[in-house]
């Protein structure tokens, strides 16, 4: 079995006709008909019961069809990734989430920069969902971010994991109290202002489960688009919201960052690469990220790529 046989049933299943099919395939009917025939006598089973018009898959038919449109669409993106692969001697292109930007990312890049004068650095603003897609099509080569999609494609590297803080208004009595330490419990009642609405599942679901997980639960709160418009509202006493540590020196004049009890609560940072990606310049960024963990004080565990 062939993939062309895959593309040939799949195209017949979704146009439910030859006639069809042979159109949207560029080929003629007949050969199409006698192709879908060697698939069915190979694999053993009628995969397409030809009594119906329009044409209906049989039970088999829809199992095989459900698994060759996985199959196909994995080795697209196995032809995309490799693709990719070919042009990465001269050019990297790295994700990365937003809040990342506020913390070391700089640092690392000039460092990175300066390893590899003559490589082309493209910098693209990607959420960690995005950062999936656009690794499995070739369209970056590493991801920074802070939320898990899996797919068996992509290798995942906890890179460390960041203590989260509490953005209230200058003059809340969170603000006032001496010890300026809180919990989760303190916030259940707070008016909280979380982001981004999109996509999902985003840092907002990710604050509601370490809620949910306490057995607790955020009784006020907003969604807003981004982080900018959350820590802008807190300035503007709208509320309170969440941020990773490395924020906590953005509008400082309007708004105090109180600790999580015990640094309890943490947001991880992720490095996302394809799987079996050897590159030199993603050991490289690796290992100037640990660079900086360690001149940060950082804790981190090595991983090696
Ligand atoms: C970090 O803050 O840990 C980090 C930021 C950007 C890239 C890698 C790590």
């Amino acid at each position: 079995m062939e993939l062309r046989h895959l593309r040939y049933f799949v195209a017949v299943a979704e146009e439910k006709s030859f006639n069809k099919a042979a159109e949207r395939l560029y080929i003629s009917q007949p050969p199409l008909s006698r192709q879908i025939k060697q698939l069915e006598e190979e694999v053993g089973v009628m995969l397409i019961d030809r009594d119906n018009r329009p044409l209906k898959l049989t039970e088999a038919g829809e199992f095989f069809y459900d698994h060759a449109v996985q199959i196909l669409a994995k080795s697209d993106k196995l032809k995309s990734m490799t693709m990719r692969k070919a042009n990465f001697d001269n050019s990297i292109s790295i994700g990365f989430v937003s809040s990342i930007l506020y913390g070391i990312l700089p640092k690392i890049i000039a460092r990175f920069r300066a390893c590899y004068p003559n490589i082309e650095i493209k910098l693209q603003e990607l959420n960690s969902w995005e950062q999936t897609q656009a690794l499995t099509e070739g369209k970056i080569d590493v991801g920074f971010g802070r939320m898990l999609f899996e797919d068996a494609s992509i290798r995942r590297i906890l890179l460390r994991e960041e203590s989260l803080v509490v953005a209230v208004p200058k003059d809340h009595d969170l603000a006032k109290e001496q010890s300026r330490v809180v919990s989760l419990m303190d916030l259940t009642n707070e008016k909280l202002i979380l982001y981004p609405t999109g996509p999902r599942p985003s840092f907002i679901d990710y604050v509601l489960e370490l809620f949910e997980f306490r057995n607790l639960k955020a009784n006020y709160f907003t969604e807003v688009r981004e982080l900018h418009v959350a820590l802008g509202l807190v300035a503007a006493g709208e509320g309170l919201t969440i941020v990773p540590k490395t924020l906590e020196h953005l509008r400082s004049q309007e708004v105090i960052y109180i600790p999580f009890e015990n640094d309890l609560l943490t947001s991880p940072i992720i490095m996302s690469v394809r799987h079996f990606d050897k590159s030199e310049l993603l050991k490289t960024l690796l290992e100037v990220t640990y660079q900086f963990y360690d001149i940060e004080g950082f804790d981190y565990k090595p991983e090696q790529i």
